[in-house]
């Protein structure tokens, strides 16, 4: 298994980190457009890898390096600038950044699983279709899948229950129309019901980005495990239903656009992508979600 990190920086280093503790592939490459960035970060890690019960090889490189991988993990982004910057706003910018790579990564691993983190990651994993040639199932953006953890780790706290046992999906887009499909929802056997509190940690949920963002400057950690994870279900074949940014073709009319349902993930990439039967609302939050993603795409071309 060899694994490819592009672009080391805030998120990619910490997800560097994070495939260091928990080594899943023979090897892990580290590309960055300042080659010294990924070499150092690639010296710091296998000295940390020095510590671990691992072989695995880490190491920096140019995208003729990383021919055959695996799994490709995009990250390349350029800063912010501002913490309540919002992220459709580097679409333009970061669109240039993928037009330079994803063809050359692509041409040098046809075969591999991409997994776009770079934002706003639902308009870029649908560039990113049209830019690798790759099949949909084999692009998956990371989503939904934090702000769905961040809700569970808010109903968690509150209701005093493990975050695995509280199914609560944050389905849509990842940015300000996401949605808490609360009809799905199920805390241990209970259904859960909607709530003034539920309302509050929702709405905490959608600014956790821009909260952390404003308080150190970026996120990175969770932002790194949750990335992880879906690593992790590709690897062992897992088939964990997460809710990721797929190519939606046909749910609730919405086609041709890639948000976030709750998608099977295994060794192939997206195995299944899962038809849930939302309420009305939810329904009609998806379909927004789907038009602000689209208008987001089309400022690309
Ligand atoms: C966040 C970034 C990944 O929400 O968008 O932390």
């Amino acid at each position: 298994m060899k694994i490819t990190i592009v672009g080391t920086g805030h998120v990619g280093s910490a997800i560097a980190f994070a495939a260091t503790i928990n080594p899943l592939a023979a090897e892990l490459l580290l590309v960055n457009r300042n080659l010294a960035k990924a070499e150092g970060e690639a010296i710091d890690l296998a000295n940390a890898s020095a510590l671990q019960n691992s072989n695995m090889r880490i190491r920096a490189g140019q995208i003729a390096d990383s021919g055959g991988s695996d799994i490709l993990i995009f990250t390349a982004s350029v800063p912010y600038g501002s913490p309540t910057r919002k992220r459709t706003e580097l679409a333009i910018e970061n669109y240039a950044i993928l037009q330079d790579w994803l063809p050359q990564l692509a041409t040098v691993s046809p075969d591999a699983i991409l997994i776009m983190v770079s934002n706003p990651v639902d308009a870029l994993t649908y560039a990113a279709i049209k830019l690798t040639g790759y099949p949909p199932e084999r692009v998956i953006g990371t989503g939904t899948l934090l702000d769905s953890v961040r809700y569970r780790a808010l109903l968690s706290a509150e209701l005093g229950i493990h975050p695995d046992d509280i199914r609560a999906y944050i389905l849509g887009e990842h940015g300000d129309t996401q949605f808490a499909a609360h009809s799905l929802a199920m805390t241990g056997g209970e259904r859960f019901y909607p709530s003034d509190m539920s309302a509050k940690l929702f709405r905490q949920t959608v600014s956790m980005g821009y909260d952390v963002s404003t308080l150190k400057g970026h996120t990175s950690y969770g932002i790194a495990l949750a990335t992880m994870s879906i690593v992790d279900s590709i690897v062992y074949d897992l088939k964990h239903t997460m809710p990721v940014s797929v190519l939606i073709d046909g749910f609730l009319e919405v086609r041709d656009v890639c948000l976030s349902l709750p998608a099977v993930i295994g060794r192939g990439g997206v195995t299944r992508v899962l038809r849930p039967k939302l309420s009305e609302e939810e329904q009609a939050a998806f379909q927004r979600s789907a038009d602000a993603v689209r208008a987001n795409i089309s400022a690309l071309t």
